[in-house]
């Protein structure tokens, strides 16, 4: 395994949707191989998720992990997932106020607005098919990291910029505030 570099805001990577790929194409050793960096990048960085294009790889894949993370201590846990060209579609109308932050948007946090529940298409690595619902808090990081194989940053939804703020100033201004947000959301959906 490698890590591998992680492109910042401003890269042309980020802005191009990425492609899909077949089964035949997902089986083969290099985009394993891509898997197995994703996440190994991922955890080294200590992020929440990562996509491909992330890593300057334009293909539709991106992973997700949340165990004890000091980036992100108010996160419910999530297994590491493998989502291989996925289709998200927000299920009813309700949305939640999430603080983002992301890999490769560096020290910077925002206020995104998103659905608080998503069914999620795609498939694992072994290409075996994905049908199942997303909610709370997890569905906001499911979301942000579709959303990078749109092209799309967190950035791009913050309604309100006055929310944009760097790490330390969430720490110390605006993470008591969402805390409360988050907990209520997790006591709520267990996500
Ligand atoms: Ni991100």
């Amino acid at each position: 395994m490698t890590l591998r570099r992680i492109a910042t805001i401003g890269h042309p990577v980020l802005r191009e949707p990425a492609r899909a790929i077949n089964r035949e194409e997902l089986a083969s050793p290099e985009m394993q191989a891509l898997i197995d960096d994703l996440i190994e990048t991922m955890r080294e960085a200590q992020g929440a998720g990562l996509a491909a294009n992330q890593v300057y790889e334009p293909v539709r894949i991106c992973v997700m992990e949340v165990g004890d993370n000091p980036r992100y201590p108010y996160k419910p846990k999530i297994p590491l997932t493998v989502l291989v060209n996925p289709h998200l579609v927000p299920v009813g109308e309700e949305r939640f106020s999430n603080y983002e932050g992301c890999l490769s948007v560096p020290d910077l946090r925002g206020v995104v607005e998103r659905p608080v529940e998503f069914r999620v298409r795609a498939m694992d690595r072994d290409g075996n098919d994905i049908d199942r619902v997303v909610k709370g808090l997890t569905a906001g990081t499911f979301q942000h990291e579709v959303d990078h194989l749109e092209g799309r940053l967190f950035v791009d939804r913050v309604t309100d910029p006055t929310s944009l703020c760097t790490w330390s100033h969430f720490e110390r201004y605006h993470k008591a505030a969402f805390v409360k947000r988050a907990e209520a959301l997790v006591s709520r959906f267990g996500s």
